[in-house]
């Protein structure tokens, strides 16, 4: 039987895309220049860092070498938050070099009981922290926001209307009740996301003249998360080797790019991110990098554009992506109604990052069909569900989150 007759009926058929077998992607483990990876210590010293390396060279750009220093200050601590089940923090994150300076604020939730330090989940949100909850403690960013009229935000500045208007897709008590922290920091106070020539937010604290490898947004967001990570790292009341970052859409992007960099980053999670982030790019379904590399021309380095219609010239894919978080546990979510995102692209970028978990020693047994609506899989580090619904994050896509996030952290203790 050839792929196509055994699956009848999968993403394939329906949408004429290249069959799995047929995409041509990269193998993950033959190098560059041809050689066979087949023990750990060739993975963790040639091919993870050359993977690294195309990732930084081909999409996301670099981070500038050039040194800055971190700083933190506890603002405020609302020792009754979420009605009293929760602590939450106020901190101020101070990044500076080259003589400038740029702030963010982190806002931390953690369980108020005495079972700490808590496992914690970091993502940032699109309209600023205090649209996650409706806690009046939460601070207002002063930052570029995007307009937006349902969330009356207008001349690019959120204010108290906004308050609590995403807290649907944050259930911070839920989160609470389950015994983890959340972190949460709004994009657009490490960078505003739109094309400003890249002067603003963490870009501008970095001089030196631009070039195709320059970093874009998604690099400065996944750059931030790492500075927050800074942070939770010397929390007492975070568990520094739980921390699981998560991000939706774009910010879903980021979050895979900060936890392939950053291996601090204990579990990583992909919710729809799609294009540029977990969805396999030579599937050319969906959104295409023509489409984002045009309408979002400040997300990624120039040299990506190169690709443009052009998808198997890639040196890399987005499975290779997947491949950077090995052995760490990696989750992957779709929606059913996110054609854009290509959910069975998503999947496949975790089925052909296998080799790498298993080359580390974790057997994972994900099959090449795509997981049914609503029915959740996990294997060894990794899971994936793809429920129904529109891109979006609800509470269905945090249940399975801490489900998963259950089994790798409580599994240790
Ligand atoms: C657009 C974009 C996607 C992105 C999404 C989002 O649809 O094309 O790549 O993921 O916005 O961030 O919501």
């Amino acid at each position: 039987m050839t792929g196509r007759d055994a699956t009848a009926g999968n993403a394939w058929e329906a949408d004429r895309t290249p069959p799995p077998d047929e995409m041509n992607l990269p193998d993950i483990m033959t190098t560059f220049s041809g050689y066979n990876i087949t023990t750990g210590t060739d993975w963790a010293a040639k091919r993870r860092p050359e993977i690294l390396n195309a990732f930084q060279a081909n999409v996301y750009g670099r981070v500038p070498k050039q040194d800055y220093q971190v700083k933190f200050s506890v603002d405020n601590i609302d020792e009754d938050a979420l009605e009293g089940k929760a602590i939450g923090k106020s901190v101020t994150v101070m990044l500076s070099a080259n003589g400038k300076s740029h702030n963010f604020n982190l806002y931390l939730l953690v369980p108020k009981s005495d079972k700490g330090p808590y496992p914690t989940f970091l993502g940032l949100n699109f309209y600023g922290n205090h649209t996650v909850h409706a806690d009046s403690d939460i601070p207002i960013s002063s930052s570029w926001t995007p307009n937006n009229s349902q969330f009356c935000v207008f001349d690019h500045q959120a204010d108290e209307v906004s308050r609590g208007v995403r807290a649907y897709r944050w259930p911070a008590e839920r989160i609470i009740q389950r015994g983890y922290a959340l972190a949460v920091v709004y994009s657009g106070d490490i960078d505003p996301d739109f094309d400003d020539g890249f002067t603003n937010g963490v870009h501008a604290l970095f001089s030196g003249e631009r070039d195709n490898q320059s970093w874009g947004t998604i690099g400065a967001w996944a750059w931030g998360l790492s500075r927050a990570m800074d942070y939770l790292m010397q929390d007492e009341d975070v568990d520094r080797n739980k921390v699981a970052v998560m991000g939706h859409s774009r910010l879903g992007k980021a979050a895979l790019w900060a936890g392939a960099q950053d291996e601090r980053f204990a579990l990583v999670i992909s919710n729809d991110s799609g294009c540029g982030g977990a969805a396999i790019s030579r599937r050319k379904s969906g959104e295409r990098l023509k489409d984002i590399n045009g309408n979002f021309p400040h997300w990624f380095a120039r040299s990506f554009r190169q690709y443009n219609g052009k998808e198997e010239t890639l040196p890399v894919d987005q499975h290779m992506l997947m491949s950077l978080v090995a052995p760490r546990p990696l989750y992957v979510a779709s929606a059913q109604q996110d054609d854009w995102a290509d959910p069975y692209g998503e999947y496949l970028s975790l089925y052909f990052a296998q080799p790498a978990y298993r080359l580390l020693g974790y057997r994972t047994r994900l099959g090449l069909q795509h997981p049914k609506v609503n029915e959740p899989v996990s294997s060894g580090q990794l899971g994936y569900h793809i429920r129904s619904g529109r891109h979006d994050v609800t509470r269905y896509d945090w249940e399975r989150y801490m489900d998963f996030a259950d089994l790798h952290f409580h599994a240790e203790k």
